[in-house]
């Protein structure tokens, strides 16, 4: 070899070998982008988390854990969110105690699952009752939101110093004792920072600090942020700060107006500081992706009367400004209007997961957001409560969900998958994807369909396009049928139709679906019964 191809190696070398030092990071649970979908990528693959959230004090006695771990399992978890309690790990200031960690890890291994923790730390659905009861005693050192009236609040205020330095020293220590032991092992692939922050019972905190701060002009780092986003910010915002003139500088109310909007921004803006100040603090420690949940608004609540100024969809743009450090703003989902919800959370630049969802709500709510909406994972409340764990409709549902998890990862952010959600207020969506129309109803709206009594159930399927006539259709409860989009006149028709199952990643047909299954070759049912998945080839006919 001449003298410059042997340097070229040598320099190539060298590339390639700190390439793989600084690569080493990307190792670690990440989120990667994958078409216009962000996916979690664990050991070098993405994974796609179906998962379930425990009851609040599940993880503080190792017993009563020890015995969920089956439940888990049976019901087709691959991952569990667990809480971490800043009372239970920091008992006595500067004194750690990590078994309790230890413990949900090492269960977790044992049955193969992966691990969410959520930090409850400074605050905990609003309030401050896991903070350790020598940060409770102490309200000198460590101080309290107040109310209008001045009333100290069990809410840790978030203009204060002491209070984020507890938490940011605490969690870090959390990372670092979770790099510690799993960092070999990745059993730990997210965490969440807090749990649903928000003001209560005012739309703002009134201690002293807070006083001070609300009559401060506004952060010039706030401002640059709306200036710059300024077409895209969402529209209460564009509002506020239009309605007064889009002033770059001034106090919150000078700039935004007086009211509990603007209570609510200001607000927003220093929790989120806070939380990414201690999400930033853990990440220095373990880089694992971190979020936070928003406790969503009841209908005709008022800023103060719901957890206010936590990451709500129309404080949005206060919360991705001020914490960087956190990936994603995600929903708890207990109402019934799940899409209008879920929708909110769908944005550019915020990829969706939803850590909380009622577990007496259908799992047709699952198909949705993991389909169209290429969420990362569902997960159910209180997931060990569920009876019968060995068919319930969480079993069934992450059955399904669990054959199809490569085909659904091979298409999120592609534009190859769309769904629908069905119910008595939306009976029949029209859906477009590659060649075709897909008419989906509500299985209901067909006369010869089994109805059970009581309320309409909520049904709805994903369809996956996986070449120009081929689709595979999943979930449960609902009518298909078919048109073309060509405009010449053709008729859609059904080739062939078959219901089954993936073993093994591979499709394994069963039933051939003709006859009175698919109402003599006029569309594709999924029984309302369970969930299910049929591949239909369609061809078109003049
Ligand atoms: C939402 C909270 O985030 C959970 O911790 C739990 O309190 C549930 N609400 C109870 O419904």
């Amino acid at each position: 070899m001449s003298r410059t191809g042997t340097c070229l190696l040598v320099l190539v070398l060298i590339g390639f070998s700190l390439k793989a030092q600084t690569n080493k990071p990307a190792t670690i649970p990440h989120l990667e982008k994958h078409g216009t979908a962000t996916q979690l990528i664990v050991d070098g693959k993405p994974m796609l988390m179906l998962a379930g959230e425990t009851g609040n004090s599940s993880a503080s006695d190792l017993k009563y854990l020890d015995e969920i771990w089956p439940k888990i399992e049976k019901m087709n978890l691959n991952s569990l969110l667990v809480p971490v309690y800043w009372e239970l790990i920091e008992p006595g200031e500067g004194k750690f105690d990590f078994t309790l960690v230890d413990g949900a890890i090492n269960g977790a291994r044992k049955h193969n699952i992966k691990l969410v923790f959520l930090w409850f730390g400074t605050w905990k659905n609003s309030m401050s009752c896991y903070a350790p009861f020598w940060v409770k005693i102490n309200q000198e050192k460590f101080p309290r939101a107040r109310d209008a009236q001045g009333r100290a609040q069990e809410i840790l205020t978030p203009f204060n110093n002491e209070n984020l330095n507890a938490d940011k020293k605490v969690f870090s220590e959390l990372m670092k004792h979770i790099r510690m032991v799993d960092a070999d092992y990745h059993t730990v692939v997210m965490v969440q920072v807090e749990n649903e922050i928000g003001m209560i019972p005012d739309s703002r905190d009134h201690s002293k600090e807070a006083d001070r701060a609300f009559n401060a002009n506004v952060s010039a780092e706030l401002l640059q942020y709306l200036e710059k986003n300024k077409e895209s910010l969402t529209p209460e915002l564009r509002k506020a700060w239009g309605d007064r003139g889009f002033k770059t500088s001034g106090t919150w109310e000078e700039i935004f107006d007086k009211g509990p909007l603007t209570d609510e921004l200001f607000m927003a803006w220093y929790f989120a500081k806070y939380t990414n100040a201690v999400a930033e603090a853990g990440k220095k420690e373990y880089t694992l992706p971190m979020y936070v949940n928003a406790a969503l608004i009841r209908p005709g609540y008022k800023p103060g009367q719901y957890p206010s100024a936590g990451p709500l969809p129309h404080l949005f743009d206060v919360w991705k400004a001020a914490a960087p450090a956190i990936d994603f703003l995600s929903p708890d989902l207990y109402f019934k209007n799940f899409a209008e919800w879920v929708t909110k959370y769908d944005r550019p630049g915020n990829p969706l997961f939803v850590p909380e969802a009622s577990n007496a709500q259908s799992m047709a709510n699952a198909f949705y957001a993991i389909g169209p909406l290429n969420a990362m994972g569902y997960s159910p409340f209180s997931i060990e409560s569920l009876e019968h764990p060995e068919n319930n409709q969480v079993t069934k549902a992450y059955d399904v969900l669990k054959q199809l998890t490569p085909l659904i990862l091979a298409n999120q952010g592609k534009g190859t998958m769309t769904g629908a959600l069905l119910d008595s207020a939306n009976q029949k969506a029209e859906l477009k994807l590659g060649d075709y129309v897909f008419t989906v109803s509500h299985e209901y709206s067909w006369p010869y369909a089994t109805r059970a009594d009581g309320e309409t159930p909520r049904f709805g399927c994903m369809i996956i396009m996986v070449s120009p006539n081929e689709y595979y259709i999943a979930g449960r409860g609902v009518i298909v049928t078919f048109q073309t989009v060509a405009g010449d006149g053709s008729i859609a028709g059904i080739g062939t139709m078959d219901e089954g199952r993936f073993v093994d990643g591979k499709w394994a047909p069963g039933l051939r679906m003709n006859g009175d299954q698919s109402h003599q070759g006029r569309h594709l049912n999924l029984n309302g019964n369970t969930f299910s998945i049929q591949k239909v080839q369609l061809y078109r006919y003049k």
